[in-house]
């Protein structure tokens, strides 16, 4: 039987890198795992229970009540998150969340928390995660790293349409602002700021579609496998 990889998959918000990273999973019969998904839910988690982001007691009690799962959805072929047994797959992806999970992401217990998990989801390989610190920190000797960016106005633009489909009030203005203060906050950070890894390969996506961008990740990810079972 072939030896599976560890494929990780980081860049910026909004860039396709959910899309990209499930279709590669589906593919290669790998599992896919979003932690953005797992911030998204730590920053629901603080925001429910009133939890002072910078308190690090207050925090480290937080982190201690919550589990984090992901189970399969039949209906939309993937897997939704779950906290403390709650499916939070819709809730955390309204505004209310966007808005404050880079905050939550920043803080270093809470990726502490979320790597660890990270790494035993990875530790049997078969898996392809997203997210901004895969390449870097969580795996840094995955066999295939790909760095996702786009064009800002087209992330912008991609965010807005996905939004307007459940928020009808939502503005391109709300969303390219949200978007821009991420990216800030995303990179600045002092833990594990998002940054390309010096051995990621690089898919700007702004003038390419799913299909075409699809190929090329898929071609340099059976290269890799191929390499890995020579
Ligand atoms: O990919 P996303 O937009 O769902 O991510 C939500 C937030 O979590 C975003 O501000 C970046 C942060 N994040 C992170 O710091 N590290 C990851 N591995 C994934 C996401």
């Amino acid at each position: 039987m072939s030896k599976k990889i560890i494929i990780a998959i980081d860049g910026f918000s909004s860039c396709g890198k959910s899309t990209l990273a499930k279709a590669l999973a589906a593919k290669l019969e790998y599992v896919f795992v979003d932690t953005g998904a797992m911030y998204r839910a730590i920053a629901l988690y603080f925001l429910r229970n009133n939890i002072s982001f910078t308190n690090e007691l207050s925090i480290a009690a937080g982190l201690s009540k919550i589990t984090l799962h992901f189970e399969y959805n039949p209906s939309t072929f993937k897997s939704d998150i779950y906290l403390n047994g709650e499916n939070v797959e819709a809730e955390i992806r309204e505004m209310q969340v966007s808005s404050k999970v880079s905050e939550v992401a920043a803080i270093a217990a809470v990726r502490d928390f979320a790597v660890a998990q990270q790494q035993a989801m990875g530790a049997q390989k078969g898996i392809v995660m997203d997210g901004r610190d895969i390449g870097t920190v969580v795996f840094p000797n995955a066999e295939l790293k790909i760095f996702v960016t786009a064009k800002p106005e087209i992330r912008a633009n991609r965010r807005f349409l996905e939004l307007k489909a459940t928020d009808p009030t939502i503005t391109m203005e709300a969303v390219a602002e949200n978007l821009q203060h991420r990216d800030h906050i995303d990179t600045t950070r002092a833990h594990s700021p998002l940054k390309q890894a010096s051995d990621a390969l690089v898919l700007d996506n702004s003038e390419i579609d799913r299909a075409t961008q699809f190929e090329i990740a898929l071609n340099w990810a059976n290269e890799r496998i191929e390499k890995h079972n020579r």
